[in-house]
């Protein structure tokens, strides 16, 4: 008898849960040096603010106090340059991601940028940290989970890391549910992203890819109880632009 294999999505595919990691590093290989632009071009900018709205809840000490934040699938360094800025002289960020291409670009950037000293970039897979437990003040994920193959897995190890009394926060692409803009946002998703995608990128693919795993991520709700699965408290989440992202946060009490 043949043991019945794990699946999961992977775009409108269906492909088998250990294959998911290997097509989405190669995904984030072949677009990491155009990355940061094609965040710009595909949002309006947008995805500027949103991370901004995400700095704020984090809420980093402006003074020197310590305060160890990790960012997972955390690329080139966006939403941890975004921390130090905000934060005090205390403030330190671990930017955690499995690709290696992306955290390259993510250093070269720190170091033209001057944090080189308060962000590192270390190569790790969300599902399987190797962080000590009660190691961080607050632990972030950007646009990140929904590449993650076994989401539990990653919320588990984000719970183990954060220390009693931390903050959660998961930024992501969710769904519009402002009458008229979805359809216009469906457009948009599915005729010019992969279009711009492939024009800045030259791979179309990849951000057909990443459309059609923005459909196939949980509802909000959904999403907010498996967070509170994996052992958070006082979970909630707000949207944001009639619903294109979806803000999560959780305690650990
Ligand atoms: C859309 S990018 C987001 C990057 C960054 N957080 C931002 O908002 O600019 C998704 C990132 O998730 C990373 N990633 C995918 N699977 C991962 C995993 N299992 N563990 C850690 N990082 C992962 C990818 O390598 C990629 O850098």
């Amino acid at each position: 008898m043949t043991k019945a294999r794990e699946e999961t999505h992977f775009g409108e595919r269906t492909v088998p849960l250990s294959d998911k990691q290997g097509l989405v590093d190669e995904v984030f290989h072949s677009v990491a040096r155009r990355y940061d632009l094609m965040n710009d071009l595909m949002s309006g900018g947008l995805h500027r603010a949103w991370k901004d709205a995400l700095v704020v809840a984090v809420n980093p000490p402006r003074s020197d106090k310590p305060f160890a934040l990790l960012d997972l699938a955390g690329g080139t360094g966006d939403v941890a340059f975004r921390a130090v800025e905000a934060g005090g002289a205390g403030t330190r960020v671990t930017v955690c991601d499995i690709n290696n291409e992306m955290l390259s670009v993510g250093r070269e950037l720190a170091q033209e940028r001057g944090h080189d000293g308060a962000v590192t970039f270390e190569q790790g897979n969300a599902e399987e940290l190797t962080y000590p437990d009660r190691s961080f003040d607050c632990v972030t994920i950007a646009f990140g989970i929904r590449n993650v193959p076994r989401i539990n897995w990653a919320l588990a190890e984000a719970f183990r890391v954060l220390r009693v009394g931390g903050r959660f926060l998961c930024l992501e692409f969710s769904s519009v549910d402002l009458p008229g803009l979805d359809k216009l946002y469906e457009l948009y998703s599915f005729q010019v992203i992969p279009r711009v995608g492939e024009a800045v990128t030259g791979d179309r693919e990849a951000y057909q890819y990443l459309v059609e795993s923005i459909r196939k991520f949980p509802k909000p709700p959904a999403f907010a109880k498996m967070i509170e699965t994996a052992g958070f408290r006082r979970v909630s989440f707000k949207t944001m632009t009639g619903g294109v992202v979806a803000l999560h946060s959780g305690w650990k009490l």
